[in-house]
C-alpha cells in the first residue's frame, strides 16, 4: 500500500447534534464525547434540524414511504417532487426545474449534457470536482482560466473563439467558491458569454438560500443568459438531494436523454418535503442570509485585526491561509481544544502549499464562540 504523509492522510470522524444550535458531538471512542460548536459544515441556517422541516420530513415518510422506490419515468414521481420543481422554478424564474439525489449528480447530468466531444469548456481553475468529473466523462476539450480572473477568462475564449465547432463553447463557474468564499462577478462573466456566443453554467450550490436578491442566488435578475445552474439541498436547506434549473427545451433533453436522470431512483420524498419546507422558511425569512453576511464581514474586519490576511469574500464562507498542512491540522486542534470545530482543508482539496482553515459561520453561532475563535487566533 502506498505511504500517506500523516498531514494529508483524511479520517471518518463521527458527529451527533448536541443540545446547543450550533453544537455538534465529537463522538470519539478513545476519548469521549465532546461537545464542538459547528464553525465547519453547510447547514447555514441551521435548517437540519429546524422542526417544521423535521415536521415536514415525517409528514412525507408516512404518507409516502421511506424511498420513491424506482427513478421518476417508472414509478418514482410523486407529487411532492412536483410542488418542490414548480415551486423553486417560480421562486427564481426559470422555466423547468429538475430534482436529482444529490448535487454531484446534478452537476454531472449538466455537464454531460450540455457539452460532448465537440465542445469547448472553458472553466474556472477551483471548480468543484463534480463538474471536472463531468467534463471529463463528456469528453470535452477544457481551458482553465486562473481562478475568478477575467481577464485571463477573456484571454482565452478570444484565442479560441476563430476555431470551428459544431458546438458553442460552455463556461462553468460558481457563484460561491467553496473552499476559498469568493465569488465571481456574475454578471461580467454572463455578458461575455453572450458576447462570444458561449453558453454558461453556473454552480450555485453555496450560494442559494444565502445570498442575492432574497437569498436566490447570485445569477436570480441578471440582464445576460444564463443557460443552466444547479442547486443543492445539502447546503443553506439543511436537507439532502439537488436540482437543475433552465429553459424548457434544455430540461426537455436532459428528461429524455441523460442517464443521469433517467436511470437513478427519484430523490426520497421525505427529502424533497424537507426541501419544500426549507425553501418556504428562506422565502418567508429571507433577511436570514443578510445576516450572515454582515455576521461575515465582521468576522472578517476582527481576524484581519488579529494579525491574520482578510479572508475574502460576502458570504458565510471565511478562508484562512495558512499553508503547510500541519500547521493548518495543529490550528484546527487548538480550536478543537477550545470547544470549536474548524476544518483544515488540504491538497488535494485545495493546491499544494495552500492549506487553510475554513471558517464557516452559522445563524445559530452565540457571539462568544467568535469571541474565543478570536482570542485563538490573536495567540
Ligand atoms: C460547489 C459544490 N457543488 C456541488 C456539490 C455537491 O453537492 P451535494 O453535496 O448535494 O452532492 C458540492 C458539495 O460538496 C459543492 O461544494
Amino acid at each position: 500500500m502506498q505511504r500517506i504523509d500523516p498531514a494529508l492522510q483524511r479520517k471518518l470522524r463521527t458527529f451527533r447534534l448536541g443540545k446547543e444550535p450550533s453544537e455538534l458531538v465529537l463522538t470519539d471512542m478513545n476519548n469521549g464525547p465532546k461537545g464542538l460548536l459547528d464553525l465547519a459544515s453547510n447547514d447555514y441556517l441551521g435548517l437540519s434540524r429546524h422542526p417544521e422541516i423535521i415536521k415536514a420530513a415525517q409528514e412525507a415518510i408516512i404518507s409516502e414511504g421511506i424511498g420513491a422506490g424506482g427513478s421518476r419515468l417508472i414509478t418514482g414521481s410523486r407529487p411532492i417532487h412536483h410542488e418542490l420543481e414548480s415551486e423553486l422554478g417560480s421562486w427564481l424564474n426559470r422555466d423547468r426545474v429538475l430534482l436529482f439525489p444529490s448535487g454531484f449528480q446534478a452537476n454531472l447530468a449538466a455537464v454531460m449534457s450540455l457539452a460532448d466531444r465537440n465542445t469547448l469548456v472553458f472553466a474556472d481553475r477551483l471548480i468543484h470536482n463534480s463538474l471536472l468529473v463531468g467534463i471529463k466523462a463528456s469528453g470535452a476539450k477544457l481551458k482553465r482560466f486562473a481562478h475568478n480572473d477575467l481577464a485571463h477568462f477573456k484571454e482565452l475564449l478570444k484565442a479560441h473563439s476563430t476555431q470551428s465547432r459544431k458546438t458553442s463553447p460552455l463556461v462553468i463557474t460558481e457563484s460561491l467558491f467553496s473552499m476559498e468564499g469568493t465569488t465571481p462577478p456574475v454578471q461580467e462573466i454572463a455578458d461575455i458569454c453572450q458576447k462570444h456566443q458561449a453558453r454558461l453554467f453556473v454552480d450555485e450550490a453555496h450560494a442559494l438560500g444565502v445570498l442575492g436578491e432574497k437569498g436566490k442566488g447570485l445569477c436570480y435578475g441578471l440582464d445576460s443568459p444564463i443557460e443552466m445552474i444547479s442547486g443543492t439541498f445539502g447546503k443553506a436547506f439543511g436537507g439532502g438531494g439537488a436540482f437543475l434549473a433552465c429553459n424548457t427545451q434544455t430540461a426537455e433533453d436532459l428528461l429524455q436523454n441523460c442517464g443521469a436522470f433517467k436511470y437513478t431512483t427519484a430523490l426520497a420524498p421525505p427529502l424533497a418535503a424537507a426541501a419544500l419546507a426549507a425553501l418556504r422558511l428562506i422565502k418567508a425569512n429571507h433577511h436570514w442570509g443578510v445576516d450572515l453576511q454582515s455576521r461575515g464581514q465582521v468576522l472578517r474586519s476582527r481576524i484581519e485585526e488579529a494579525g491574520w490576511p482578510r479572508p475574502p469574500g460576502i458570504g458565510p464562507i471565511l478562508s484562512v491561509l495558512i499553508g503547510p498542512n500541519q500547521a493548518a491540522l495543529d490550528l484546527q486542534q487548538q480550536l478543537e481544544d477550545v470547544g470549536l470545530l474548524c476544518v483544515a482543508i488540504r491538497p488535494p482539496t485545495v493546491p499544494n502549499g495552500t492549506a487553510r482553515l475554513r471558517l464557516v459561520i452559522h445563524k445559530g453561532l452565540p457571539p462568544e464562540a467568535l469571541n474565543t475563535l478570536i482570542n485563538t487566533l490573536a495567540k
